[in-house]
């Protein structure tokens, strides 16, 4: 335990963030907290690869091997309790958590998504669409927020954000890049060594 805070990243795909979150564990960002497991949904995200090579423990849980939602929830519960977890970041997760999963963490999960909540979340809004939508809408500024995870969908109680320029010739992908450089793979690995720090401090 060597008094750090011990964090589950929940992945689906490719894994940036949680790359940005390693990454940071290694400079000393994070210097209250330590990845020991990664969870991924889906047999194929390569943020599993990202996690094997920087040596964290990974596990891949998914609802057809597990028969059903109620059978992925408990699996991922008892690795989460199994590796006394103090604090679960959703980074890139594409999979709904129920409401009872959910309260039986409260206050410690986070997510991070791809735009300034209020605008562009909920049901329906994730990976590429949020970009979309703001395009769509003509927004001249975006962004990315990292926020508690309740059981509404992108509603709980927001930790950080940070804008970033939507340009005239953008492209949902040129889009979605920009805000990931420029906002998530910064405000997610500050949020997490603050959240940490508080953990630890709560518990010494
Ligand atoms: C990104 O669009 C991110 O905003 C959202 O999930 C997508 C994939 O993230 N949270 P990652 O590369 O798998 O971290």
């Amino acid at each position: 335990m060597d008094g750090k805070a011990r964090v589950a990243v929940l992945v689906s795909g490719g894994g940036t963030n949680l790359q940005a979150l390693i990454d940071a564990q290694r400079s000393g960002l994070i210097e209250k907290g330590e990845i020991v497991l990664v969870i991924s949904n889906r047999e194929s995200a390569f943020a599993i690869e990202r996690a094997k090579k920087a040596g964290i423990e990974t596990c891949v849980v998914t609802r057809k091997a597990c028969g059903g939602q109620e059978g992925f929830e408990a699996k991922v519960m008892e690795l989460i309790d199994s590796h006394d977890i103090d604090l679960v970041v959703l980074a890139g997760f594409l999979t709904i958590l129920s409401a009872a999963f959910v309260r039986h963490y409260e206050h410690r999960i986070i997510n991070i998504h791809p735009s300034l909540i209020p605008a562009f979340c909920g049901d329906g809004f994730y990976g590429i669409i949020p970009h979309q939508a703001a395009l769509e809408r003509g927004v001249k500024v975006t962004g990315a927020t990292v926020h508690y995870v309740n059981e509404v969908a992108d509603g709980g109680e927001i930790i950080a954000q940070k804008a970033v320029s939507v340009e005239d010739d953008d492209t949902p992908e040129t889009l979605q890049r920009r805000v990931m450089e420029q906002a998530e793979w910064l405000i997610l690995p500050v949020a997490v060594a603050k959240i940490c720090r508080r953990i630890v401090k709560e518990r010494s």
